[in-house]
């Protein structure tokens, strides 16, 4: 690689890692991340990441951020900026008045229609504009890309296991007991979604909330998803009872309507197999915006997501405890690593945490 290339790379990682912490705060545009850079003298002028719900936009506020010193200096930007209107007015034009001189993007615009149009505004107006493709720009933007290429949100999974295969314990149910370090990875990955997913039965089993608890960030994890089941929802439960701003909706089948208290919003779909249909859930989701969804799984709604081929990433977070027969075992049939090698998932990441390990497989 060319010196001037790994510089480029470096700035990119930078803006990659800034807007990596804001994901899950944002509107239903994309999380990007922008540098100003002084190419002389390699100094950071300006930064910005895409404001929590949207309302501006990365590659203004760092040129802002670099007070006037805009002139003949480099933006990296992890996502092309767009040359066409959005929500938002185009921000080529603002670079272009800004006097920058080089600009170099992470990732294309997503929207064949539009992939490459803000590269040749810049062009045309003199600007040096580079595509460097960038792996951090990308992941940043894959929730974003895949709303606009398939128009459904990327769709990440977590399930816990015990060292024999199960994901709890039987009624009255338990969750698999998993440690402080490898609950901060979920909590983080929650932190990080536009929404957050379980199955009724297990949310009230476990009378998980599924709101963020990290410090500082309690706030985030914009919708939380409950699917229905046969069986009436505990309203007594913290999940729908405590108070809080992150917003709840029970999705139910049109077969069974479900009436619950003010504030919980319910809606009713298609059924599949006597559960809501999933592809209609994620196009429901997909058209409020949301962009990544993380979903906590038990065995059935794992078994549901696989099945229905509209699970993108699996974080299988192992531990060493056994649970013997008092267990509800993660797969319907044999071994859960057997069930997602054969959807066709292999390990991309392992990391120990603590106690425990977390796998992390994607489909090939
Ligand atoms: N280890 C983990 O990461 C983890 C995560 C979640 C749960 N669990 C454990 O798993 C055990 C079982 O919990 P669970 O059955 O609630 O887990 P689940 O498999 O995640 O969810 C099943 C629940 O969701 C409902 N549901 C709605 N739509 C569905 C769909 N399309 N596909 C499948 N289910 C759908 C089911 O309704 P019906 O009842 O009508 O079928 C049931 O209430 C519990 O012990 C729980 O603690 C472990």
């Amino acid at each position: 690689m060319i010196e001037s290339e790994s510089i480029d790379r470096r700035w990119l990682d930078a803006a990659a890692r800034l807007a990596t912490q804001s994901l899950g705060s944002g509107g239903k545009g994309p999380t990007v991340g922008a540098i100003v850079v002084d190419p002389q003298r390699q100094l950071m002028l300006g930064r910005a990441v895409t404001p929590p719900r949207g309302l501006s936009q990365a590659e203004p506020l760092a040129l802002l951020e670099a007070k006037g010193l805009t002139h003949g200096r480099t933006l990296y930007v992890t996502l092309e900026p767009a040359a066409h209107y959005t929500a938002l007015a185009p921000v080529t034009g603002t670079i272009i008045e800004a006097g920058i001189a080089r600009v170099v993007v992470g990732a294309l615009d997503p929207d064949r229609e539009h992939a490459r149009q803000g590269l040749r505004d810049l062009a045309d107006a003199g600007i040096e504009a580079v595509f460097l493709p960038h792996e951090p720009s990308l992941r940043l933007g894959e929730g974003y890309a895949n709303r606009v290429t398939r128009a459904r949100p990327f769709v990440t999974m977590k399930i816990a296991l015990s060292a024999d295969g199960m994901v709890g314990y039987n009624r009255p149910g338990q969750p698999v007991p998993i440690g402080v370090e490898a609950l901060r990875f979920v909590e983080r990955e929650r932190a990080a979604a536009d929404a957050v997913m379980s199955g009724a039965a297990r949310a009230e089993i476990e009378d998980n909330d599924l709101r963020v608890h990290l410090e500082g960030l309690e706030g985030r994890g914009a919708l939380r998803v409950v699917l229905a089941g046969a069986r009436d929802l505990d309203m007594s439960r913290d999940l729908f009872a405590a108070v809080s701003g992150v917003p709840i909706l029970v999705v139910t089948t049109d077969a069974r309507p479900l009436t619950l208290r003010p504030g919980i919003e319910v809606v009713a779909l298609a059924e599949r197999r006597g559960h809501p249909d999933l592809r209609a859930v994620l196009d429901l989701l997909a058209a409020r915006g949301i962009s990544r969804l993380f979903v906590e799984a038990g065995a059935r709604l794992a078994e549901s997501f696989i099945a229905g081929e509209l699970v993108d990433r699996i974080h299988l977070v192992e531990t060493g405890v056994e649970i013997g027969r008092k267990g509800v075992p993660a797969a319907l049939l044999g071994g859960f690593a057997d069930r997602i090698a054969a959807a066709r998932f292999s390990e991309v990441d392992r990391r120990v945490l603590g106690e425990d390990k977390v796998r992390t497989l994607e489909r090939v």
